[in-house]
């Protein structure tokens, strides 16, 4: 039987702009992250940087606007300066985070030339966790001054004449986990994070600067570790950030689909708190959310040892957290990028975690080609066509029930427009029968004509390999209509569509 949803939408009723960097990546130290996967020398597509073009080119297609980098867990034992001046002359150091070797072949200036290639925006982690103040300084000195102090000149001298200008700066990495090296109680956290970014903004008034929150929802301080730290730093950061990871367990097919829902909340938590801390401060300011670290994530092979930690073995990039995804798994990013535009006007940056190879919608093999796994295409298709405004979806529909969120809607939806064309996004989560979703669009004046795109398959856990790399792509949804206004479109069962009424 074909359940049945309708929207209601109106260009009047509006989230928010939707700020481009809502669609940034995140790339970190890790595995065969950087090293044989974006950066192989000897690959047969490489050019003399070492940078694969294969990577590159799918890298500009998958359409990632600002990254996040070094890390991640990485970043809480780096030091920066390891990884610029003569390529010969730099350290192999101990990666605490993965344990592996960090050779330190690619630093903060071949990351630069490589994000120039690919045409994004570099977003910059400073460590909190081994280090504070006086590197974070050091560093924002030598990437953004432009001349004349040591640091800029060092930086010029290492080849780079021009600053690197980077505006966006994470002031640590989730630094309430046990996990993390140099970890801190909120406090200790909140008064560091508000006198480095005070510093940092000594140095360049114009950055932006974002405080870490909590790790995840259920980290057992969430809460009162967002109040504590925004307490700290409310005057002095622009963001707090987000991470959440979502995963199918114990075959329940429908929770996992419905992790928008975990999303949504988790965001409209965060929102209250930032809100609260903002009327007890009497503060004109609303502090926004960076969600730097969203996906779904099987956390496969989590290091090198799988757990046992031997001093004489450190591997220079490991395979590691190589997740492969099914169709079901693009179909809950879907969702998770539909939550995102949802909250357009409070999330305006956010980074799918993390980019090629590890937890990615890119893969390679050494010496081979590269393919797009099945999660790139939600994002791809959701980076290119969700421009200008989000609006507010009013949504009349039946529902399903989960056992992780009890009854949600059968549907979950966003909508865009820039002005002339609308942009839905939509997704079923019935796990057995289609859903017909209806859509009144009578309000937006000139619409003629719809077309729709979207990823499901007969079996929702096809995945796409090196042995069969096309086995899953994008499918054109021939059942869209538009009728005096009204589109109607059927949505198969464990899918994600976008449509484009034009
Ligand atoms: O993305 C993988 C890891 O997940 C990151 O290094 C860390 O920040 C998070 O726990």
């Amino acid at each position: 039987s074909v359940t049945r949803a309708h929207l209601t939408l109106h260009p009047a009723f509006r989230v928010g702009d939707v700020d481009r960097r809502l669609f940034g990546g995140f790339v970190e130290h890790l595995g065969r992250h950087i090293y044989d996967g974006i950066h192989e020398p000897g690959h047969p597509t490489a050019g003399p940087d070492g940078f694969r073009r294969d990577v590159i080119e799918l890298v500009k297609e998958l359409g990632v606007t600002a990254i996040r980098y070094p890390g991640g867990n990485f970043v809480s034992a780096y030091r920066w300066e390891d990884g610029v001046g003569p390529v010969a002359e730099r350290p192999r150091r101990l990666d605490l985070a993965w344990h592996s070797t960090e050779t330190n072949l690619v630093g903060l200036h071949e990351f630069q030339e490589w994000l120039d290639l690919v045409g994004s925006e570099l977003m910059l982690a400073v460590n909190l966790g081994t280090r504070g103040l006086q590197e974070a300084l050091e560093l924002v000195e030598y990437a953004n001054v432009p001349s004349g102090t040591a640091r800029a000149d060092r930086r010029r001298a290492n080849g780079r004449e021009e600053p690197f200008g980077v505006r966006m700066w994470c002031l640590g990495n989730e630094m309430d986990g046990p996990w993390q090296v140099g970890h801190r109680d909120a406090g200790d956290y909140g008064k560091l994070a508000s006198q480095v970014a005070k510093a940092m903004r000594l140095v360049d008034n114009r950055l932006q600067l974002v405080v870490c929150g909590s790790s995840g929802r259920g980290m057992p301080t969430f809460g009162s570790w967002e109040r504590t730290v925004l307490e700290h730093t409310y005057d002095d950061v622009d963001y707090i950030s987000c991470h959440a990871y979502y995963q199918e367990t114990d075959g329940d097919l429908a929770s996992f689909l419905a992790s928008g829902v975990d999303m949504d909340a988790f965001i409209d938590e965060v929102v209250a708190t930032a809100d609260h801390v903002r009327a007890v401060k009497r503060s004109g300011k609303r502090i926004q959310i960076s969600f730097d670290e969203w996906n779904v994530w099987y956390m496969s092979r989590w290091n090198a040892q799988e757990g046992t930690h031997t001093i004489d073995d450190w591997p220079v990039a490991p395979r590691l957290l190589e997740d492969v995804y099914s169709v079901a798994d693009a179909v809950t990013v879907g969702g998770l990028l539909i939550s995102l535009l949802n909250h357009a006007d409070r999330v305006t940056s956010a980074s799918l975690a993390q980019l090629v190879n590890v937890i990615a919608p890119i893969m390679t093999e050494p010496g081979g080609p590269a393919w797009r796994q099945t999660t790139f295409f939600p994002f791809s298709l959701t980076s290119k066509a969700a421009r200008g405004t989000a609006l507010a979806v009013t949504l009349d529909a039946g529902t399903v029930t989960t056992a992780r969120y009890g009854e949600v809607p059968v549907v979950a939806a966003a909508a865009t427009t820039d002005g002339g064309t609308v942009q839905l996004f939509l997704q079923n989560r019935d796990t057995t029968a289609p859903t017909t979703v209806t859509v009144d669009l009578r309000a937006f004046a000139g619409l003629t004509s719809a077309s729709a795109t979207g990823i499901w398959d007969d079996d929702p856990y096809a995945v796409n390999s090196l042995t069969e790399p096309d086995r899953v792509a994008p499918r054109t949804n021939d059942t869209a209509r538009l009728d005096d206004g009204v589109l109607t479109v059927t949505l198969p069962p464990v899918s994600w569509t976008t449509v484009a009424v034009a």
